[in-house]
């Protein structure tokens, strides 16, 4: 094993709870890639190029973490990077349908590729992108539910700047 992991998402944006996630995770894995979904089917918010500055600058320092972005299947970017293991966040008992679906469809496409779970941190089990980016489009504090630079953003964009 190269010790190579993979964590994907769409990141519209990226939220404490990922953060936290990520935190986690390098300290298992020597080496982890976030990997900037850009074929999401959610329609983002953010450009590809603003979630990937936005995590870049709210991971500023974390050694052994590299940002990337792929289109296509996910199996397919952990092929071309070598990476063997996928780690995806599992907040409550609603996100493991969807996650226990991609989870076997991504096996049955690239055998040789685990799904690594992590139980998301008590305190952000009730975050997700949407309800912070609608909480910062009324003008409601987001400080501490997301990193500082993606705060900034979401009160730029709702200023139409
Ligand atoms: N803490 C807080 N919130 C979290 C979280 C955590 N630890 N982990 C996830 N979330 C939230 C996110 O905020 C997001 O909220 P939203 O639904 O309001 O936007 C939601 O959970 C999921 O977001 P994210 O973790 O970014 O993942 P995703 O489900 O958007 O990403 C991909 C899915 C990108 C991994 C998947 O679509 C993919 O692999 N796409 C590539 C194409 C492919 O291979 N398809 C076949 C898959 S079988």
């Amino acid at each position: 094993m190269n010790g190579l992991a993979i964590y994907p998402g769409s990141f519209d944006p990226l939220t404490s709870g990922h953060v936290d996630i990520i935190h986690r995770a390098v300290e298992i894995f020597p080496r982890l890639i976030v990997a900037v979904a850009t074929n999401v089917r959610k329609h983002p918010t953010f450009s590809e190029e603003e979630r990937l500055d936005m995590i870049r600058e709210s991971l500023k320092g974390l050694e052994r973490v590299e940002i990337d972005s792929f289109t296509g299947l996910l199996v397919d970017f952990a092929k071309e990077r070598g990476a063997k293991v996928l780690v995806r966040g599992l907040r409550a008992l609603s996100d493991f349908e969807n996650e226990f679906q991609m989870a076997h469809m991504n096996r049955r496409l690239a055998p040789g590729i685990e799904t690594i779970f992590m139980m998301t941190s008590q305190e952000h089990f009730y975050i997700s992108s949407q309800t912070v980016k609608e909480v910062a489009h009324f003008d409601g504090d987001v400080s501490g539910v997301v990193p500082d630079a993606v705060r900034k953003k979401l009160t730029a964009y709702n200023k139409g700047s």
